[in-house]
């Protein structure tokens, strides 16, 4: 079996960009591969964090993680502070990483853009991500595009230590939808959709309720003109919107192209307002039951329990590769 592993960043609401970028994937995965999917909470202090609210919002993401789908029978689900090695390893993939790849990285540059304090953590960050997925031996990573640099980063740390210290990690593949990759801002298709945008409605987060769903696609922007053609170049806002509707009802965008010709943005902001909607109304129920029930507790006691025998193994093996004298 291939291993997978991803992470998503327990900072703000999840947005639909992180369910159709990322999530949709975890599930899908889970059947036929050995999953480790986890909440980085490690990555998410790398700028202030309210302790109350980093508690709630990773409590929140782990509810999530199983109203979407992900069973904690296929998959292990954990917290990435519940499993010491991601910290230990991150260090060690520190030293193997040089300043001039970690300036780099878009995501550095745009997180740091314009500041006059950046957190050292921001600039280490890659490492640590490099970690979290070299730990697991992990063969394949499911991420949306924006992932895509620090991915060719964990590939170029892998051969560097294997090179030095011999044959120890396994060099991991990205897994990037071909449709919903990148999901772009509901007012402004030239930026990511963010849950840490300060406009609310240029995302739509998945516990968003349903009027607010339905509102935020009614006044999301679109181009000029009324025809509903998939061309990104020339009609970037409804080309958007179309891959959103492509993703949440598994039609394709040909299909939902021929289904609106001759019709205007109306009809097909209001169809995609329900779709968005009934893709997320079953979650969101399952989410309330899930948090009710407390039950979040032992599937993520459960899932660091799992992520911690196989990590600690990885971590032996590297700390023995680098001349780390064991402890007897
Ligand atoms: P994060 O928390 O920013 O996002 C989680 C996942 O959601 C995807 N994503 C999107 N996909 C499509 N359209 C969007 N608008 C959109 N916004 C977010 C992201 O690509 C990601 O897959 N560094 C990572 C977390 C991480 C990680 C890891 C991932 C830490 N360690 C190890 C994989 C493996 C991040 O900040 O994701």
């Amino acid at each position: 079996k291939q291993r997978v592993l991803s992470g998503i960043q327990p900072s703000g609401k999840l947005t639909i960009g992180n369910y159709i970028g990322a999530m949709i994937n975890f599930e899908a995965l889970q059947h036929e591969h050995d999953c480790f999917y986890m909440i980085v909470d490690l990555h998410a202090v790398t700028v202030p964090q309210e302790p109350a609210a980093l508690r709630e919002q990773s409590e929140s993401v782990a509810a999530l993680f199983v109203a979407a789908g992900l069973d904690p029978a296929k998959a292990a689900i954990f917290l990435q502070s519940h499993v010491p090695a991601h910290a230990e390893l991150g260090w060690l993939i520190t030293t193997l990483s040089y300043m001039g790849e970690l300036e780099r990285m878009t995501q550095f540059k745009d997180k740091s853009a314009g500041k006059d304090a950046v957190g050292a953590g921001l600039f280490v960050y890659p490492a640590l991500m490099a970690a979290d997925i070299l730990l697991y031996k992990t063969n394949l990573v499911p991420v949306g595009d924006d992932q895509k640099q620090h991915l060719e980063l964990t590939r170029d740390l892998a051969g560097r230590f294997n090179h030095r210290f011999g044959e120890t990690l396994v060099i991991p593949e990205p897994f990037i939808p071909k449709v919903g990759a990148r999901i772009m801002s509901l007012d402004d298709a030239s930026k990511k959709m963010s849950k840490s945008s300060p406009n609310a409605g240029s995302y739509i987060a998945m516990l968003d309720s349903p009027d607010e769903i339905r509102k935020k696609i009614s006044r999301a922007k679109t181009d000029l003109g009324r025809e509903i053609v998939y061309d990104p170049k020339e009609k970037p806002e409804i080309s958007n919107l179309m891959n959103i509707f492509a993703q949440v009802t598994g039609k394709s965008l040909q299909d939902i192209q021929k289904a609106y010709e001759g019709q205007g943005y109306g009809t097909f902001k209001k169809d995609l307002g329900e779709a968005v909607v009934a893709a997320l109304e079953p979650i969101q129920q399952k989410y309330k039951d899930i948090r009710a029930s407390g039950e979040v507790h032992a599937i993520l006691r459960d899932g660091a329990e799992r992520a911690n025998t196989a990590a600690e193994q990885t971590l032996r093996e590297v700390k023995q590769a680098m001349g780390f004298l064991p402890p007897v």
